[in-house]
């Protein structure tokens, strides 16, 4: 059976299917004729399923991705660039939060439309690990604070650039600037042997972050943290991983103790037009 099923009576033969697949596989029915991926280009196919959701007819089914029909088109276009932007340009850095856990089912729901963000050539490899006791968050602080400790023996130049040396010492006094007493944290990883990783991870974790509000949280990247996963095999084993895995992001999470009433300014964009 073909990887793309084609309702006849449905297919307009408009050719979007064809020229929506970003590796080519379907030849456009001419003539007549039905859109198709014949055998030898099957194996091209990246499953990313746009075929199936651009047919405007509903006419294209893709062996693998019935899930696509979840996505109406006609609820996506609803948000406008109005809403959107306000959305995005809302979005803050979240670094108070009430001591209050995450609860599982809520991420999990995050994780259910995060999965959908782009990856190269549609890998989906991005992994999770994601703690949501906060002694356990607690802990990871402390793993870092460890590698830092390490760092300002062994680098000074590194240690110097980053403050390590005020970091440790505000950590001694109680002051947690690292995971700053987050009661979660989502971290991304992807295989060693993937060289999009960091991009695909990225990205997904960029998603996260946005989506956090819509679900009455807040969100921070934990650039100490990722540094500490990504240069200690001490810390990354504190997360039970190892060397067949790279860290990619992290983020804090959790509700929001305080409210903001203002987008503060930033630069504009730089851009050159060729
Ligand atoms: C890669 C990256 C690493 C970051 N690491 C930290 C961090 O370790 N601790 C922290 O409090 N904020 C961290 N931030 C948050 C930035 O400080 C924040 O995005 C910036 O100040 C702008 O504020 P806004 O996100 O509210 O617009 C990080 C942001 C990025 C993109």
């Amino acid at each position: 059976m073909s990887i793309i099923t084609v309702n006849e009576l449905r297919c307009k033969k408009c050719g979007i299917c064809a020229q929506s697949c970003p590796v080519r596989v379907i030849d456009q029915g001419i003539d007549g004729k039905l859109p198709v991926v014949t055998e030898a280009k099957e194996s091209s196919c990246i499953y990313c399923g746009h075929c199936e959701s651009i047919c405007p007819e509903g006419a294209l089914t893709h062996r693998l991705t019935t899930q696509a029909l979840e996505a109406s088109l006609d609820k996506g276009s609803q948000v406008s660039a109005d809403a959107m932007g306000q959305y995005f340009k809302n979005r803050r850095s979240i670094r108070q939060y009430q001591s209050k856990q995450v609860p599982k089912e809520v991420l999990e729901q995050i994780f259910d439309i995060v999965r959908y963000a782009p990856t190269g050539t549609n890998r989906q490899f991005n992994q999770w690990v994601v703690i949501t006791e906060p002694t356990q968050v607690q802990k990871m602080a402390s793993v870092t604070i460890d590698w830092m400790r390490s760092i300002v023996n062994s680098n000074a130049g590194l240690a110097a650039r980053y403050n390590l040396e005020g970091l440790i010492r505000a950590f001694d006094k109680g002051y947690d600037n690292i995971c700053r007493n987050a009661p979660c944290l989502v971290i991304g990883y992807t295989p060693a042997s993937y060289p999009l990783g960091a991009k695909d991870a990225v990205i997904a974790t960029s998603h996260f972050e946005l989506l956090a509000p819509s679900f009455g949280l807040g969100a921070c990247w934990a650039g100490f943290l990722m540094m500490a996963l990504q240069n200690s095999a001490e810390a990354k084993k504190a997360i039970g991983l190892n060397e067949e895995s790279i860290v990619q992001a992290a983020l804090m999470v959790g509700y929001p103790k305080f409210k903001y009433y203002k987008v503060p300014a930033r630069n504009a964009a730089s851009i050159t037009w060729l």
